[in-house]
């Protein structure tokens, strides 16, 4: 059973067919995901004067000292092969006349090496091929709108199989010894970010309850150039205007129109992203506005290499030929996760996560841009042969057996607050995410995440009081909870522990590294202090 629809999640069931697999995803038409929002490309050491040490040098350089060398390596050398196996199974990528694909370049890369789809479409591109290819993979069985609420396991501690509820309401228990999860990213734990409203790190909180280590929690990148157009807590993504602009040569201006960026680093706009998104943070925090100028890109590159982020400068009313675009950071991606190895292993046994939930180490404390759609299809692929010789093992005659698990409990349904509670319930979503916009966002200090961890712990003891008060499950005397509500309930339980969990991190950190910034610990130490590993039970 695969557990989400992004480039992780298709791949892996992709690649393991014709093994029989069920994808089980909230996206109500398969493609979704942060994967299907990604603009400036995927990161691969393709050119003939490049290489996987180069790539790896720029990632281990990204990620501030945190990174797991060994992993990096892994991933800029599969990571080639990987993406010149997809160029040659013919995925969409932009190519110039003689069909060699173009480079684009990102921030802290030495070199053009981003591969690029559709302009600046590059996630909607890939994730539409490969959902065609999944439509037409008889062994994969799609459930959409389902959500998956929480693992069973047995009485060993293994993996037993999932409790999940269906777009009708349906609570259904998925007996399944292998669970792969690629639910993605957290992004809507905050405020202000540039993922899609179903990034509610649902995979984390679900690994966590039963009982995976987790890492890297602390780490949450922020991007430094997203479109501020709408107001903050709409609950809707903000637009984001790809880093592949200032590769081509846009450039960010402070409140009196000068270029800022030099004066901070010395690779200017392309600095690291954590140094940007800093710089914009501090002058948006002081009420200035900082403005992307992005008609040198425009010049340079022509409109038809940015047609996402064209579109979304009209759908706003705003004309970049004219005038620079008004930008803020927003939450983007989370270094952290759940730790996993090179195959994907969880430690729960039966457990396998990849894509943006995992930790892999890949990352360290700042992830190198556009490595994580490579880490999504890297890490993929692995999980995939992995589980694929475990499999065969467990067939006789081609046809799959369910492995022997010890004894388990059926799963109790769990109880939803009724659909009265909907307003509170978003009114504490607003608050979880503005707490953790404000105090545990991209400068944080001792009395503000101690704040935010109190509030947490109360806003958490909340939802518990509106959820035993809510109605029972599948059978109860009040009837079953229709799907959304089931919904509100899952995703804001799930917020509300993650946040948690991130803030303990990142009160347990007291240094700043990469994207971890503490006003009160300003500095890296020296030796830096080591990765933060934890369970939910440190909480
Ligand atoms: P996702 O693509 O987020 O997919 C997660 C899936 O899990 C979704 O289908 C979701 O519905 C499903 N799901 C979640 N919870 C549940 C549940 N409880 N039950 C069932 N299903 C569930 N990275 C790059 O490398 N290059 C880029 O150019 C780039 N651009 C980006 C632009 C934007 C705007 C954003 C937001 C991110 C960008 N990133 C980029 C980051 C990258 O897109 C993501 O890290 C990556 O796509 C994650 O892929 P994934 O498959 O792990 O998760
Ligand atoms: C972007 O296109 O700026 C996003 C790239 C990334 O997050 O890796």
């Amino acid at each position: 059973m695969v557990v989400g629809s992004g480039l992780a999640g298709l791949l892996v069931a992709l690649r393991l067919a014709p093994r029989p697999v069920t994808l089980l995803t909230k996206t109500p038409f398969l493609a979704g995901g942060s994967s299907d929002l990604a603009q400036g490309g995927i990161a691969a050491a393709v050119a003939l004067d490049d290489s996987p040490a180069d790539h790896a040098a720029d990632t281990l350089a990204a990620g501030a000292g945190l990174c797991d060398e060994a992993m990096v390596r892994l991933l800029a050398e599969d990571g080639a092969s990987a993406a010149r196996v997809l160029i040659a199974e013919g995925l969409p990528f932009d190519r110039d006349d003689q069909g060699v694909p173009l480079l684009g370049q990102e921030a802290a890369h030495r070199r053009p090496r981003i591969l690029h789809a559709g302009g600046d479409a590059t996630g909607h591109t890939l994730v539409q091929a490969l959902v065609a290819r999944v439509r037409e993979t008889p062994s994969i069985r799609v459930m959409e709108r389902t959500c998956a609420v929480d693992l069973v396991l047995d009485e060993a501690g293994s993996v037993a199989g999932l409790l999940a509820n269906h777009a009708d309401g349906a609570w259904v228990f998925h007996r399944c010894p292998r669970v792969v999860l690629a639910t993605g990213g957290i992004g809507s734990v905050y405020l202000r970010t540039t993922n899609p409203p179903e990034a509610t790190a649902d995979g984390l909180a679900m690994a966590a309850r039963a009982g995976a280590r987790l890492g890297d929690l602390e780490f949450v990148q922020f991007h430094p150039t997203a479109l501020a157009v709408s107001p903050p807590g709409d609950g809707r993504p903000m637009p984001l205007l790809t880093e592949a602009l200032r590769g081509e040569g846009a450039v960010l201006r402070d409140g009196a129109g000068h270029p800022f960026m030099l004066d901070e680093h010395p690779l200017g706009d392309l600095a690291p992203r954590d140094v940007v998104a800093r710089a914009v943070w501090r002058r948006v925090a002081s009420g200035e506005g900082v403005t992307l100028d992005l008609r040198p890109a425009l010049a340079r590159a022509g409109a038809d290499r940015f047609p996402t982020v064209l579109a979304f400068c009209h759908e706003s009313g705003l004309d970049p030929c004219a005038a620079p675009i008004p930008v803020a950071p927003a939450a983007h991606y989370h270094m952290g996760g759940v730790v996993t190895d090179a195959d994907g292993r969880t430690s729960v046994p039966g457990l396998w996560a990849c894509g943006e939930l995992a930790c892999t180490g890949v990352h360290g404390a700042n992830r190198l841009a556009s490595n994580s759609l490579l880490e999504a299809i890297v890490f993929a692929g692995r999980v995939a042969r992995d589980l694929s010789v475990r499999m065969d093992a467990d067939s006789v005659g081609g046809r799959p057996i369910l492995a022997p698990s010890s004894p388990f409990r059926c799963p109790v349904v769990p109880r939803v607050p009724c659909a009265e509670a909907a307003p509170e319930l978003a009114a504490l979503a607003l608050e979880l995410r503005r707490t953790m916009y404000e105090r545990v966002g991209m400068a944080r200090d001792q009395d503000g995440l101690s704040v935010a961890r109190d509030a947490l712990i109360r806003l958490s003891q909340r939802l518990e009081v509106l959820a035993a008060a809510g109605s029972e499950g599948e059978g109860g005397p009040e009837g079953r909870p229709a799907a959304a509500d089931v919904l509100r309930w899952a995703e804001l339980r799930n917020r509300a522990l993650v946040a948690r969990l991130i803030t303990a991190a990142a009160l347990a950190r007291r240094e700043s590294r990469g994207a971890h910034y503490r006003t009160d610990f300003p500095e890296s130490t020296s030796p830096g202090q080591p990765r933060y590993f934890l369970t939910v039970a440190d909480l």
